[in-house]
């Protein structure tokens, strides 16, 4: 019981129609593959696995192509074959797929007991294997024959893992699930053996490749004697399918001393790179690529030599060039060194990743992908323009990179939103921003089109999120946390999927077939957006944590006179960032015109939003009726009112499922329960101090 969670949703526990599913599985398996570094074997052992997991189904691989039937020739005791299109041809049974597969993806042949599970590549045909004991795990064989393409190429998770870090050793950053599983003492641990299961939990849900190492990058990062430790990391991975790629800081040639410059076009920092990138790929053939944070958050990068971005980009996209390999590049770019933190009412760090982009679309080379932030979310292109808060509006820098692939980063790891102690699922948030409708040129562009390539017609693009994970037995550090890592799997594959049914999905394969336990984790996880948001930060005045340092619990105060350009001008009278075009700080005018009208007009601005667009007395009146200040006062309570029904629902479901987890879990919703409590008369009593203004309903100020 020690080990629960681990697994997290590929337990394989035996379902309750077990029996009768029995017979409706092929009994023998052949893998198309004789490597064991393959997927397509990894493929082939997981559906031993499963089929004795789920089914208590014994069954035998039999690994040479020969033993193969034509296809539905036979149906004693069918027969299910994995392996690649070019595999199956190998093996002459002409799958007629070549047009219909996209690299990834798979088709799911069925015809009475017989199945082939057919990938497009090798990682295509285990994400094929993955989503038949998916379907098997949940109680379902597939009768019929299906075909699943990714979405969009890049499925990346990126790991703000501390290769060395002060003196924090293994630490991760704005990790809640302890310490790396990757670096320990300035070194790639020796123990890596959390590493291949975490890997069979991304190729599970299609993840492809992995970010190994903080954005904030440490320089030794490309020493040989790391460089070797990368290698065994990505052995690990290889057999799941999932690359790994690494961070670089950009002032790695001075840091390590071998230069005194890092002039992104200076020929011998040139060099310096093309020689360590051949270095990397000599040890780990198919990086994926580099992630760059350059000029953000006052660190070194191109503009320190008055550079542009696309210079400091392209140095490492022509050096991976030569592999196949992809330079991600984050829009989180902003200087606060320049961020007026009392007087310039126009001064915004929200307008810092268009600016600093402006004029530069087309001068990125074509294995480039900006990775823009989504609130406060985001890592590729960012998806939200300030960082990963309760709520943002999407990022207009979607809509100005036309002709530069583009990816959304998003954050599994709660770093605004309750580090693991509140529940948080994402779900409805992250398809806030994927279907928001950008109207570029007046038509229809829906972030999810822009990131996967369909709308401006880029072969790269897709999705990066901040994993999180660590050593904790949960991973995430809380068990229901795991839902996130699963459902950003499935909806980088399918941004459409339903909220609904990935909870219900997760919570089936995670927690068991319980209806009361499927109900209430769904009902909960659909809420815990809306309750955080209700006893946080309304409006759109951002989360209200603790900016300064923690990011966890309320600190109103801390939202003006930041250095962080986080901001909401507060006073006694009003509150809220105008960036309206003429009276504000302009940003409302980064977006198309449709959806610049809509922001810059106050009567147009959606009620969650007004806060971020416009500056208004507390006794403005919103949509709905009611003042601001009384909106605070009522959302406050009505969340964590909210908050405060989690731990008796939880409580019903004792003896419903494993009781470690219950346990674990019930601990979390008393914590969150009580915290609310904490928010919700921490941030009522600040805006009651600031503003004067009583409750109508004589709950604050009163005590
Ligand atoms: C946030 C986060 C930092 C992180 C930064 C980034 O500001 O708090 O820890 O380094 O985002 O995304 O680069």
């Amino acid at each position: 019981a020690a080990e629960t969670g681990i697994d997290a949703w590929l337990r394989y526990a035996r379902v309750p129609n077990y029996e009768s599913l029995q017979d409706a599985v092929p009994g023998r398996i052949v893998a198309l593959n004789s490597s064991s570094a393959s997927p397509v074997y990894t493929a082939s052992q997981e559906l031993v696995m499963g089929f004795a997991g789920i089914l208590g189904k014994e069954v035998e691989v039999i690994d040479s192509a020969s033993n193969m039937r034509p296809y539905g020739s036979d149906i004693d005791s069918g027969l299910l074959v994995v392996g690649t299109v070019a595999q199956f041809a190998e093996a002459s049974v002409d799958v007629g797929l070549e047009d219909e597969l996209v690299n990834d993806g798979y088709h799911i042949r069925i015809s009475g007991s017989d199945a082939h599970i057919i990938g497009a590549n090798a990682r295509g045909a285990l994400h094929g294997a993955f989503n038949y004991l998916n379907a098997l795990a949940q109680g379902n064989v597939p009768s019929e024959s299906y075909t699943s393409n990714p979405d969009a190429p890049i499925r990346w998770v990126n790991h703000w893992d501390n290769l060395q870090d002060g003196g924090t050793h293994g630490s991760v950053e704005r990790g809640y699930g302890g310490e790396s599983i990757f670096y320990w003492n300035g070194s790639v641990r020796e123990d890596l053996s959390r590493v291949p299961q975490y890997a069979r939990l991304l190729a599970s849900v299609g993840i492809n490749a992995a970010i190994v190492n903080n954005v904030n990058a440490n320089e030794s990062m490309v020493e040989p004697r790391i460089v070797k430790g990368l290698q065994r990391i990505a052995d690990l991975m290889r057999p799941y399918g999932v690359q790994i790629g690494m961070a670089l800081n950009f002032a790695t040639p001075e840091l390590l001393g071998v230069l005194d410059t890092f002039d992104p076009l200076n020929r011998s920092v040139i060099d310096f790179w093309q020689e360590r990138t051949d270095m990397i790929y000599q040890h780990v053939p198919d990086l994926a690529g580099f992630l760059i944070k350059a000029s953000s958050e006052g660190q070194p990068g191109p503009l320190t030599y008055n550079r542009t971005l696309a210079d400091g980009a392209n140095l490492f996209a022509k050096a991976v060039r030569p592999y196949g390999g992809i330079t991600m590049f984050r829009a989180f770019v902003y200087d606060y060194t320049t961020l007026n933190q009392t007087g310039n009412w126009k001064d915004d760090r929200a307008n810092a990743a268009v600016e600093f982009f402006d004029g530069l679309d087309g001068s990125f080379d074509d294995n480039v992908v900006i990775q823009t932030q989504d609130y406060l979310n985001s890592d590729s292109v960012l998806v939200q323009p300030i960082d990963f808060q309760v709520r943002e509006p999407v990022s207009p820098l979607f809509a100005r990179l036309q002709n530069t692939a583009s990816a959304v980063e998003l954050q599994i790891t709660q770093e605004y939103l309750g580090q693991q102690d509140h529940v948080f699922y994402f779900a409805d948030l992250w398809k806030s921003i994927l279907d928001f409708d950008l109207r570029v040129d007046g038509e229809e562009s829906l972030v999810k089109d822009i990131v996967a390539g369909r709308r401006f017609n880029q072969p790269l693009g897709g999705y990066a999120a901040v994993s999180g994970i660590g050593l904790n037995q949960t991973w995430l550090g809380s068990h229901l946390a795991m839902s996130n890592l699963y459902l950003y799997g499935q909806m980088a594959w399918n941004p459409s999927v339903s909220s609904a049914g990935v909870i219900e999905d997760w919570t089936r394969l995670t927690f068991g077939f319980n209806q009361d336990v499927i109900d209430t984790v769904r009902e909960i996880s659909l809420e815990s957006w809306p309750t955080y948001e209700n006893y946080t930060g309304n409006l759109g005045i951002q989360t209200l944590t603790d900016i300064l340092n923690a990011h966890y619990g309320p600190n109103p105060a801390s939202q003006d006179g930041n250095p962080w350009g986080q901001w909401t001008r507060a006073d006694a009278d009003s509150i809220g960032m105008d960036r309206t075009i003429d009276n504000g700080t302009g940003f409302a005018g980064q977006y198309p015109p449709e959806v610049a009208q809509i922001y810059d007009n106050i009567e147009t601005t959606p009620d969650d939003l007004l806060l971020w667009f416009h500056h208004v007395p507390y006794t403005y009146e919103l949509n709905s009726g009611e003042t601001v200040i009384q909106h605070f006062y009522n959302a406050h309570y009505a969340g964590s009112t909210n908050a405060q029904t989690f731990p008796t629902r939880w409580q019903a479901l004792q003896g419903k499922m494993d009781e470690q987890q219950w346990s674990e879990t019930l601990h979390k919703f008393v914590y969150q329960a009580g915290h609310s409590i904490v928010w919700r008369d921490a941030i009522n009593d600040f805006y009651y101090n600031l503003s004067g203004i009583p409750d109508k309903l004589g709950r604050v100020g009163h005590h």
